[in-house]
């Protein structure tokens, strides 16, 4: 089915984003001060680099926990859905990461200072431990600071593209972005697309986190779990 994808940046916009806790408020002036307050394809670029990070640490967390408990089998498939779901979460995310960067290049926009190397292993750095400690020692709220994660994305994306109305004329005709929706002709589809991912990611992370009461339904969503 097709999914409405100006119907569904509309929600986005209209629906006020979720009450953060401390850790993803700091977390988020954190990034504001490091990359501004505006949303740019920059800042969605450092966001998309961190976007894999707790998919990998749920991943390797579950490995370990498959190791000890393969004799339970309700155990076993929990593990197992939440490795699913993670391996296409953080491919989705990657592809995000990708189409960024091939519309930057298209643009001729140079990385701002805070995608240079040292800057980004810092920061990674920091977000990879965060994810681990979380990933280790309370699952459920690794799942709610992630949907939060997710969630601050779904907005961003929206409103970026509310905010570049030159987006609708402007084709996606790269390999890319053929790959990743070969029946989008626009960025400014292709932007709403992404945003809308970000959602799933924010609903599936409620719906391992047994909080299903938050998940934002639309027509054409994929099944949770
Ligand atoms: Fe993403
Ligand atoms: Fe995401």
């Amino acid at each position: 089915m097709t999914i409405n994808l100006r119907k569904e940046q509309q929600e986005s916009l209209q629906r006020l984003p979720l009450q953060y806790g401390i850790a993803a408020r700091f977390f988020f002036a954190a990034m504001d001060l490091a990359a501004g307050k505006k949303d740019t394809l920059g800042k969605a670029k450092l966001l998309e680099i961190l976007a894999c990070i707790p998919y990998r640490e749920w991943e390797l967390r579950q490995y370990v926990r498959l190791t000890h408990n393969y004799h339970n089998r309700r155990k076993v498939n929990w593990a197992r859905d939440i490795m699913e779901w993670g391996r296409s979460a953080q491919d989705n995310e990657f592809y995000h990461l990708l189409l960024i960067q091939e519309k930057m290049r298209e643009d001729g926009m140079k990385d701002p200072w805070f995608l240079a190397t040292p800057v980004v292993v810092l920061i990674t750095g920091f977000y990879i431990l965060l994810s681990k400690v979380l990933a280790w020692v309370n699952i459920k709220a690794a799942f709610r600071f992630n949907a939060e994660f997710e969630d601050h994305a779904e907005h961003i994306y929206a409103a970026m593209v509310k905010e570049n109305p030159q987006w609708e004329s402007e084709p996606a005709d790269n390999p890319i972005a053929r790959e990743y929706a070969p029946e989008l002709r626009t960025w400014a589809d292709i932007f709403r697309r992404i945003g809308l991912d970000e959602r799933d990611h924010r609903n599936h992370s409620f719906h391992y986190g047994e909080t299903p009461h938050h998940i934002v339904e639309y027509e054409g969503m994929p099944e949770a779990g």
